[in-house]
């Protein structure tokens, strides 16, 4: 096979990338590298790599030693952050009548466990003030950039596509330079910390909804169900468990879950961990 000049031993086509490596930009951003689908993560590696003058992945580990502001930018890249408020609207319709019907409760913990810049969290928090129940919302993610903008509560209107006007007025107060802040009643309810699904132990208290949206996309078949087994852990009997639309659960019973709508599942089973 002809081999690409700018290609290292080891890298002679992005498919081929050593273990090796990716073990060692594991260990150098603290991430947990092999979950995630490989022909995506290397593509997204090299692209990084490359737009800075770096031809090979063992090189991009070398200069992340010595660079931890080019590690916590890399980290950003490979976390695709892509969201927005009441993301696939069918989907919260009936994420509203689960919570009415399938698990009425008077006060509502709530999970956003991959909570980007916090559409999510602020959408969940919303749906509970609409229906009139009391709730507090936990977001994480695993990138600390995304967190510290949606910390801040400012968004700008082009953000706010498809929220209609008056759940923006109510959910947001308008700044002076024209861009929107978070009203205190809404962004008291949400607390956001860093967290990894992957790496990071779980919160040790049990939520009654937990929305993990667009992220199990990205990890390994075997990541995706240990990572939904220990969503299920953390949920309390009957508690719901909102995925992405694309996320279905081929078999839901083996976790303890009834399908309430697809992507939304209960708990069924008495908690196991
Ligand atoms: C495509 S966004 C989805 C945001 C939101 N849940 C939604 O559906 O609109 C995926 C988010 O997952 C986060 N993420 C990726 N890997 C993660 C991990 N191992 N643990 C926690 N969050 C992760 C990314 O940082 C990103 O903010």
């Amino acid at each position: 096979m002809k081999q690409q000049p700018n290609r290292r031993l080891g890298e002679t086509e992005e498919g081929e990338v050593t273990e090796q490596v990716i073990a060692d930009l594991a260990a150098v951003l603290k991430m947990d590298l092999a979950a995630y689908k490989r022909p995506q993560l290397v593509r997204r590696l090299f692209g990084f790599a490359r737009a800075r003058g770096i031809d090979s992945l063992a090189e991009l580990a070398r200069r992340l030693r010595q660079d931890a502001a080019m590690g916590e930018r890399l980290r950003h890249h490979l976390t695709i952050h892509v969201t927005s408020f009441f993301r696939d609207p069918a989907y919260w319709q009936a994420l509203k009548t689960a919570v009415t019907q399938e698990s009425p409760r008077a006060h509502w913990e709530v999970w956003s466990a991959a909570a980007s810049t916090g559409a999510e969290p602020l959408s969940l928090a919303w749906l509970f003030y609409e229906l009139g129940l009391p709730s507090q919302v936990l977001a994480t993610d695993v990138d600390e950039s995304v967190l510290q903008h949606a910390r801040t509560g400012v968004w700008r209107e082009d953000d706010l596509e498809g929220v209609p006007s008056f759940v923006r007025h109510q959910l947001f107060e308008p700044l002076p330079d024209g861009r929107l802040r978070v009203r205190e009643a809404f962004s008291a309810a949400i607390e956001y910390r860093r967290l990894d699904l992957l790496k990071d132990p779980y919160p040790n208290r049990r939520f009654h909804l937990i929305a993990c949206r667009n992220v199990l996309i990205y990890f390994r078949e075997a990541d995706r169900l240990r990572v939904v087994q220990r969503l299920v852990d953390c949920l309390d009997d009957q508690g719901l468990l909102f995925l992405g639309s694309t996320e279905v659960l081929l078999n839901p019973g083996m976790f303890g879950l009834a399908t309430v709508f697809p992507s939304i599942y209960r708990k069924t089973k008495g908690v196991s961990g």
